[in-house]
């Protein structure tokens, strides 16, 4: 049966990971994957997290099965986060949480919905997007289509370009934007933006789908939120694909959210009941531990405290790495202006390297970037700067 399957190619960033792990060089420094490491090139378990932990283990009597929605009250926790807690969308009852495995689980569920309720429809990225994405779609039997969005000539936004595409876009199509913290390029949308884009696909009929893996790290946590706003008041059906990875930094244990928002609370316990079946023919329904110390977190006055100032301090390291970065670079050397990586947000940027100069900083640096250029500012440290900007100076000529 197996005679004829030939291998993979490699992931195009967890493959890159196994790359750096496989790498015997002392001085590897691995800007690939989006994993935050703190001052010391750790990937840190956060103190909140360690103390919901341990109350985890005094506290839990069972291990039975999650609903295949998972529990309640971490829904109700999660919309908070999202909408606040007195938001017309929670109020309202108008939005329906779904426990899922990752921020990945909560896509892939989004994709099985939309073609088992709305057929093969197309859904629409940005150009460049995360590279899976499209994969997670296709996976799901829908097609993907592309729109204008970073413009490499001023390292920001093809903002009239987007709008015009978007303003095509037919109705019944689905629309993916970054909520925040945009991967790859750190370039995310101005407010008033979010409202014209939130205008434009209410008129067009589209589903705005909302890829939100960075809460907290852009500018804030009720800050990062706002983009959700222009959905909930201009009314529209909208769907949020949450991620803790990042900012409880569970990432092993796989826990995020899909939360849906529809026009009244019976269209919204309608969708969900269709997104359970699909759940149920995946994966059944969702492992508990990270949904345990999430609910626990941020249901405890004190504990939820520590965990604010936790996603507080991971996000000034790395808006502090990313203008130390800036000055590093001038520093040996190069000469083209960098200062749009400082004004950028969330772990990602797009740097401008070539494939070619990013093949040179692994095989001869063991600088590990990512094909298309995008470095993950949450890998420097003060520590691997230095080697780090010398290593691009000497690429980049
Ligand atoms: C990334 O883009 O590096 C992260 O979202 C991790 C992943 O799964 O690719």
């Amino acid at each position: 049966m197996f005679e004829k399957i030939q291998p993979a190619p490699p992931d195009a960033i967890l493959g890159l990971t196994e790359a750096f792990n496989a790498d015997a060089n002392p001085r590897k420094i691995n800007l690939g994957v989006g994993v935050y490491k703190d001052a010391n090139g750790q990937t840190p378990v956060l103190d909140s997290v360690k103390a919901a932990e341990r109350r985890l283990l005094e506290s839990e009597k069972s291990k039975n099965y999650m609903p295949i929605d998972g529990s309640p009250k971490y829904a109700g926790l999660v919309q908070g986060l999202l909408f606040g807690n007195k938001g017309e969308a929670v109020a309202s009852g108008r939005s329906a949480t779904l426990h899922t495995p990752g921020g990945t689980g909560a896509l892939r569920v989004t994709g099985d919905y939309l073609r088992a309720n709305h057929g093969q429809i197309t859904i629409h990225m940005s150009d460049p997007t995360w590279p899976n994405h499209p994969q997670i779609f296709e996976a799901a039997g829908l097609k993907v289509a592309t729109y204008p969005y970073f413009d490499p000539a001023t390292n920001g936004l093809k903002l009239d370009e987007m709008l015009k595409a978007l303003d095509k876009v037919p109705a019944g199509d689905a629309v993916l934007l970054h909520g925040c913290c945009h991967n790859p390029t750190g370039v995310d949308l101005p407010p008033e933006v979010w409202k014209q884009v939130a205008g434009i696909l209410a008129k067009r009929g589209a589903l705005p789908v909302i890829d939100f893996a960075y809460q907290g790290f852009a500018d804030g946590l009720q800050q990062d939120a706002q983009c959700l706003e222009a959905f909930v008041t201009g009314g529209s059906d909208f769907m949020v694909c949450s991620s803790f990875s990042k900012n409880f930094g569970l990432y092993n244990e796989r826990v995020g959210a899909l939360t849906l928002v529809a026009s009244n609370k019976e269209r919204a316990a309608a969708v969900l009941s269709q997104a359970k079946r699909v759940v149920r023919a995946n994966y059944s329904n969702p492992p508990a531990h990270g949904a345990s110390i999430v609910t626990t977190i941020l249901e405890d006055a004190a504990l939820r405290r520590q965990w604010e100032e936790e996603v507080k301090q991971m996000r000034d390291r790395i808006n502090h790495m990313r203008s130390l970065f800036v000055d590093t670079l001038k520093a040996k050397g190069v000469r083209k202006d960098m200062s749009f990586i400082a004004r950028q947000r969330g772990m990602f940027s797009f740097s401008g390297l070539t494939k070619a100069q990013v093949d040179k900083l692994r095989t001869e640096h063991a600088v590990y970037v990512v094909g298309s250029g995008r470095i993950s500012v949450a890998g420097m440290t003060d520590a691997n700067m230095d080697a780090l900007c010398g290593a691009i100076a000497r690429v980049m000529g």
